[in-house]
């Protein structure tokens, strides 16, 4: 058996041979003594024409009525066709049936929304979008990994439950072995977590931050790449409860340099994905975004822009009337405002950086004003905030001092405090929005789609 990929990169092995290929019915359509069906087995995004013919398989009566979704596997010579629309096909000697699939199998040939796919997330990956958007994000997974791998980090693996909040903005899923309706309480009436499983309040990580910087202080290069939860009660097409996380942390480097890296990163990811997947590159740019391709090859050679906060609040306030949102310094940029300013001003991607120290978690670089931070966010067309990150307050004071400011307990950050007391050193890092990234090279609009079984707000049936 060999797989359909194999014959598209090298058929000139297999010209005039015998092929046996196995994969799943696209489509199927016969006149008379003649057939013809597509077949997909997922090793490439192309599909494979067979041809059958009633003189040539015993059983072609039955292969008629097999329906779109079927299983079977193929045996047959592989003919160069040069002058129609696929580059080759394969002649049956035989059809064998793997899998029956009923004629009520709701991929059929026409183009289904995007709606009615999400409620089968079951089937959707034989979809030919998904497919393609899957693949893809299989493809620059790896090329993640490539990239870190060639440049010397440490992949870090940080744990998914945990006892601190890093971004502090309270949106945890909480993990408890307690009966939620019932559970032990204190004589001041409080939950008594020392009858939990861990002793503590415990909850699905927000981002493996915070531990990656105790490894960055190991290993000077780290980064991790992993499941990362968010309760964000907002029903909106960047945000999902589950998504994946890379977040970089590099000791020695200032915030300069983490831009530099995730430029850098970003342009690596998107010229291997160009090379690696080309034809489903090429169908999202046929399909979803016309200009995708372009775009995208055009920016792995161009620089990316730059601005302050404070200068991207002067722009967007000789534009106040554009937006739902109230515009002033120190207020939280909205996601139209992110878009407005990488999609009309600089038309390119666009690092903010030096946000008010407010808006901003606790584990920033104050910067020498006293009222901004040493943070960035990329921004790019389409979505907004790709990328978030900073350079880190390696000065236990500040830090010390900016936990109190916050009403957080010091003790309970004692293991991070100890990072700054035991050779702490300059550092910064971000996180790289998995999901976000693969909307951005696909030009798919909404996260359901690009996540296999997506999590948000009222939807796990899976
Ligand atoms: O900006 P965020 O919250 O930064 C952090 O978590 C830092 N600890 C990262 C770091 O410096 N190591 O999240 C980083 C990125 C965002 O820019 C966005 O792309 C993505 O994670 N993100 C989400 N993606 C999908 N669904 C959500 N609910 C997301 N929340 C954040
Ligand atoms: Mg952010």
């Amino acid at each position: 058996r060999v797989e359909i990929k194999t014959l598209f990169d090298d058929v000139s092995a297999y010209q005039e041979q015998k092929v046996t290929v196995s994969g799943w019915v696209k489509t199927i359509r016969d006149s008379k003594a003649l057939g013809f069906m597509e077949l997909n087995d997922g090793s490439c995004f192309k599909n494979l024409q067979i041809v059958f013919e009633d003189n040539r398989i015993d059983n072609f009566k039955e292969v008629t009525k097999f329906n779109v979704g079927s299983a079977v596997t193929v045996t047959g010579d592989l003919v160069l066709t040069p002058q129609a629309k696929q580059p080759f096909e394969i002649h049956a000697d035989s059809v064998v049936l793997e899998g029956a699939s009923s004629n009520d199998y709701p991929l059929q040939k026409k183009r289904h929304s995007m709606e009615f796919l999400r409620s089968i997330a079951h089937l959707r990956p034989r979809a030919n979008t998904f497919s393609a958007v899957f693949r893809v994000r299989s493809v620059a997974a790896f090329a993640i990994h490539k990239f870190f791998n060639e440049r010397g980090f440490v992949y870090a693996h940080t744990p998914l439950i945990t006892g601190s909040d890093c971004e502090g903005a309270g949106e945890m899923f909480r993990v408890t072995t307690l009966d939620a309706k019932n559970p032990p309480l204190c004589e001041d009436g409080s939950v008594d977590y020392s009858q939990d499983f861990f002793g503590k309040p415990t909850s699905l990580t927000v981002s493996g931050q915070l531990e990656a910087e105790c490894m960055a202080m190991a290993f000077g290069k780290v980064y991790t790449f992993g499941p990362t939860f968010r309760a964000e009660n907002s029903n909106t097409t960047r945000h999902a409860a589950e998504f994946w996380m890379i977040e970089p942390e590099i000791a020695f480097a200032d915030l300069a340099q983490d831009m530099e890296l995730a430029r850098d990163m970003v342009k690596y990811v998107l010229a291997y994905v160009l090379e690696q997947c080309p034809d489903e590159m090429q169908f999202f740019n046929n399909f979803f975004d016309k200009g995708l391709i372009e775009r995208l090859k055009a920016l792995v050679d161009s620089e990316f822009a730059h601005v302050t906060y404070t200068e991207a609040i002067e722009i967007l306030e000789q534009h106040k009337e554009q937006f739902d949102y109230p515009v002033y310094w120190g207020c939280d940029l909205q996601s139209e405002h992110e878009r407005y300013l990488t999609e009309q001003v600089f038309k390119c991607p666009v690092f903010v950086t030096d946000y008010p120290k407010e808006i901003k978690a606790f584990y920033m670089r104050l910067n020498d004003d006293g009222k901004t931070v040493a943070a960035m966010d990329m921004l790019v067309p389409g979505i907004g905030e790709l990328i978030g990150g900073s350079q880190r307050e390696e000065r236990l004071e500040v830090l010390e001092a900016r936990i109190r400011e916050l009403g957080m307990d010091p003790e309970d950050y004692s293991w991070y405090l100890d990072l700054r007391r035991f050779g702490g050193t300059k550092h910064a890092g971000f996180g790289l929005g998995f999901e976000r990234m693969i909307m951005y090279i696909t030009g798919v609009s909404n996260i359901r789609d690009v996540l296999p079984f997506p999590r948000t707000t009222g939807t796990a049936e899976y």
